[in-house]
């Protein structure tokens, strides 16, 4: 099977399973309801729920248990986005090819919609069966988001814009803005599994750092090479606002290339998986050569 046939069986699972969570936009307030399933049901490529499954699948595990743990995820990263879009952020109009939230709402809603999905995510994950370790998923969940987390790597990127940052701190940035919830779908996915041997978890999130990294380099790299219409967003956003990014400290090559050697890392770590990590393998590559 095909990683692009993967992605699609597993992009609309998770949409269903989006869909079953999300509060329908006809109960009050249908307002409010409405702008959480506009931030969430507007495409995006599922990346951390896709990481979630393929996960889960090296350890056998029932894609019905992980349903759960990876609409999790998803909400926060919704949740994440509508917010960065913010004019008090990255005052951005266009995401996934649509008018961001605060744009087709307003920010009232917007910033309100960003926190009911954030705990929607929660209730989620109270959701899964006793048999799961969901105390731990939702440790792990709320680490990502938080301060010491997406939060906090989001609190880093406010502060620096118009400032120079040396690489170890843009590494600690991006490790946090964007990889904390990469890292958090690699980790949820094992968890799922009724027993985990702790040397292959850590190997498991040495490859979730490092594509998780990777992937806001991209993001970064892509902002330069690519354009609105692809990309759903608009392009050249970073440079406008003066933001720290990848290319910006290390130019597009040297970015394109510290890309590459992480994910070389990435896929040393899962040396030791048999074939049923080829998925994961693939999402590796897929981190770096995606052109949105
Ligand atoms: C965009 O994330 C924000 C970053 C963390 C770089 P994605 O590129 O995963 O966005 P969607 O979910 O596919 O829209
Ligand atoms: C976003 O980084 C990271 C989070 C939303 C946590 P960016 O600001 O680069 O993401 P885009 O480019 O707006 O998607
Ligand atoms: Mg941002
Ligand atoms: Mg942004
Ligand atoms: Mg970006």
């Amino acid at each position: 099977m095909s990683l692009q046939i993967l992605m699609k069986t597993y992009q609309e699972r998770v949409d269903t399973a989006l869909e079953t969570c999300l509060p329908v936009s006809t109960i009050q307030p249908t307002r409010l309801h409405e702008a959480m399933r506009y931030a969430v049901l507007n495409g995006g490529k599922r990346v951390r729920p896709i990481l979630v499954y393929l996960t889960g699948h090296i350890f056998d595990v029932d894609p019905k248990l992980l349903d759960i743990p990876a609409s999790a995820i998803e909400c926060v990263h919704a949740f994440s986005l509508v917010h960065d879009d913010l004019p008090a952020m990255d005052d951005d109009d266009l995401r996934r090819g649509t008018p961001t939230v605060h744009k087709a709402f307003d920010e009232a809603t917007a910033i309100l919609a960003g926190d009911a999905l954030q705990t929607l995510a929660f209730y989620i994950l109270t959701q899964q069966a006793v048999t799961i370790k969901r105390l731990e998923m939702i440790e792990i969940l709320t680490m990502a988001t938080g301060s010491r987390g997406m939060a906090g790597g989001q609190s880093i990127d406010m502060q620096s814009m118009g400032q120079k940052l040396n690489i170890a701190e843009l590494e600690n940035m991006h490790i946090h803005k964007t990889g904390a919830l990469i890292r958090a779908s690699v980790t949820l996915g094992a968890l799922a599994a009724p027993n985990i041997d702790d040397v292959l978890l850590k190997k498991l999130d040495h490859y979730a750092k490092c594509i998780g990294l990777a992937f806001q380099i991209q993001d970064d790299i892509l902002d330069i090479e690519s354009n609105t219409e692809t990309l759903g967003k608009l392009q050249g956003s970073d440079i406008a606002q003066d933001k720290v990014t990848y290319p910006a400290l290390l130019g597009l090559h040297g970015a394109k290339e510290m890309a590459n050697s992480l994910i070389e890392d990435a896929l040393k770590s899962l040396n030791n998986f048999n074939e049923k990590a080829d998925p994961l393998r693939w999402m590796a590559r897929y981190i770096i050569t995606r052109q949105f």
